[in-house]
């Protein structure tokens, strides 16, 4: 099948300087809430971490207030829903793993924890030297290069000879198939933006692989800083040590 390479985004959280746009992970969180929430989990990721987002306490909890989560068992045995709370993750819309599967056609939607990083090596680079570079955030931008992708590439006719089975949807950027599981799931003007961007597809796709890569490495900036620190001290300290041994040598004719 025709699998196209991702599409190269600029991303604010690329580069050994990279940061997140706040406003723009405000901005992913609400097109997940609002779309993808319905099919996918974000497992790994409780509430309250949103407060990074630049939420107040208050905002974290009406947000987390949004979503419903399972409990129990009660005094009397029993599970039971309730409103979620800021140390609750964000929940599977789904029972179990089967009742999301029959739902889509016989593919679970898989969980957004770590979507942006598991779905970051389809350039064909060896796993062992992106895990060696993270700090430089060269390949960060591949998972959301992907996703971004993804999310913009439906709509396309499928080349003749390709086979899309019933219930599945083309797209060229999947990495799985010529078609996936997934219909089409973001339209201009679904979701309503308060900061003024675009309600584009374009720019949802943006936004929501930007808050995903938040969700798999909400650490990204500390890392990166530290990483350029360490780098700035060892080239001081080469320095130094350039200078001591021309110091110690310098009778040594
Ligand atoms: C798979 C993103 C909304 C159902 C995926 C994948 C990503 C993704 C990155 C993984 C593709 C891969 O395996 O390479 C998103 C985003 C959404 C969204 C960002 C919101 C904007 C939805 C919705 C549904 C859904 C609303 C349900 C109607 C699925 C299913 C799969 C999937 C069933 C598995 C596809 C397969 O393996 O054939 N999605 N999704 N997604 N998604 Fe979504």
């Amino acid at each position: 099948y025709p699998l196209m390479h991702p599409k190269h985004e600029h991303w604010t959280f690329a580069g050994p300087l990279g940061h997140y746009d706040k406003g723009q992970l405000q901005r992913g969180l609400k097109v997940y809430t609002e779309v993808c929430a319905a099919c996918h989990s974000m497992s790994l990721v409780p509430f309250r971490t949103l407060g990074a987002l630049g939420y107040s306490d208050a905002q974290v909890k009406a947000l987390a207030a949004n979503y419903e989560v399972q409990d129990g068992p009660n005094a009397s045995g029993d599970m039971f829903t309730r409103k979620a709370i800021p140390s609750d993750h964000f929940p599977s819309p789904f029972p179990n793993h089967e009742a999301a599967a029959a739902a889509n056609n016989g593919a679970a939607p898989p969980d957004f924890s770590l979507i942006a990083k598991a779905r970051g090596i389809e350039r064909g680079f060896p796993q062992f030297l992106i895990d060696m570079i993270p700090f430089v955030g060269g390949y960060q931008e591949g998972g959301p290069d992907y996703i971004y992708s993804l999310l913009t590439g439906y709509d396309q006719q499928p080349p003749a000879g390709v086979q899309v089975a019933e219930g599945t949807h083309y797209n060229p950027y999947f990495a799985g198939a010529a078609a996936l599981a997934m219909p089409k799931p973001l339209s201009d003007g679904q979701v309503t933006y308060d900061d003024g961007s675009p309600a584009t597809v374009d720019q949802y796709a943006k936004d929501v692989a930007s808050f995903l890569m938040w969700a798999a490495e909400p650490h990204l900036e500390e890392r990166k800083r530290t990483g350029f620190m360490v780098m700035v001290f060892l080239v001081i300290f080469s320095g130094l040590i350039y200078l001591t041994k021309r110091s110690v040598y310098a009778n040594k004719e």
